[in-house]
């Protein structure tokens, strides 16, 4: 069974689709730590309510960001951690974690990278007007929402979409690839090459692009 911690700011939806994979015994991993940035996000109540482990580590009481990631790494260690899991942690993370961790930290973004990294990526793509857009599942280096891509999903841009709107579309499918990612590393079965992600088995993974509608 694989060990992760997650790292959150927000409401948790990704915490709470993996959470709700586990439970349905369709993920063989375990959450030892939810760890948040911010008191107030949503997803430490989410926690709470599945008995999972919460610590907040708060920016301010780190003025170096290098000292929060040092904090942030004692913490995975001592709860065994072997995967980190960013699911909308709202922080970019230092080498000190990075190094901690290397290739055994997820992060997922709201959109198809690496077009529209950093923030609103959704309201990127729409104001750029693409015609497709969805959310990628990628392994966390130094660089912004760089780092091997695991998986992708495509999502279309509709004529009256909103950012709210092609948001929502987005994140029901990262509530699917979320999960499907971490199972694939659980399985063994990513191989990392330079910047290629192989999915090993790949005949027998299915949805490594989606269009849903
Ligand atoms: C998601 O859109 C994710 O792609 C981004 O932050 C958001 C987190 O949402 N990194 P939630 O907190 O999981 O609901």
């Amino acid at each position: 069974m694989l060990n992760l911690g997650v790292l959150v700011s927000g409401s948790g939806t990704n915490l709470q689709s993996i959470i709700d994979e586990i439970e349905a015994g369709k993920l063989d991993a375990s959450i030892k730590v939810v760890i948040s940035n911010k008191e107030s996000a949503f997803a430490l109540e989410r926690a709470g309510r599945h008995k999972i482990p919460k610590v907040i580590v708060k920016k301010s009481d780190y003025p170096l960001k290098e000292d929060f990631d040092r904090e942030i790494v004692r913490v995975l260690e001592s709860h065994g951690v072997e995967l980190v899991i960013l699911a909308g942690f709202m922080r970019i993370v230092t080498p000190v974690l990075i190094n901690a961790f290397p290739m055994r930290i997820m992060n997922i973004h709201p959109s198809l990278l690496p077009s529209f990294p950093g923030l609103d990526g959704q309201k990127q793509a729409l104001e750029h007007g693409v015609k497709i857009s969805g959310c990628t599942v990628h392994f966390v280096e130094e660089g912004l929402d760089s780092g091997p891509i695991i998986i992708q999903a495509a999502v279309p841009v509709l004529e009256d979409d909103t950012a709210e709107s092609l948001s929502k579309r987005i994140l029901s499918q990262e509530h699917r690839i979320y999960p499907e990612a971490i199972r694939l590393f659980a399985q063994g079965r990513l191989e990392v090459t330079g910047r290629r992600v192989r999915i090993k088995d790949a005949a027998t993974h299915s949805g490594m692009l989606v269009n849903p509608a």
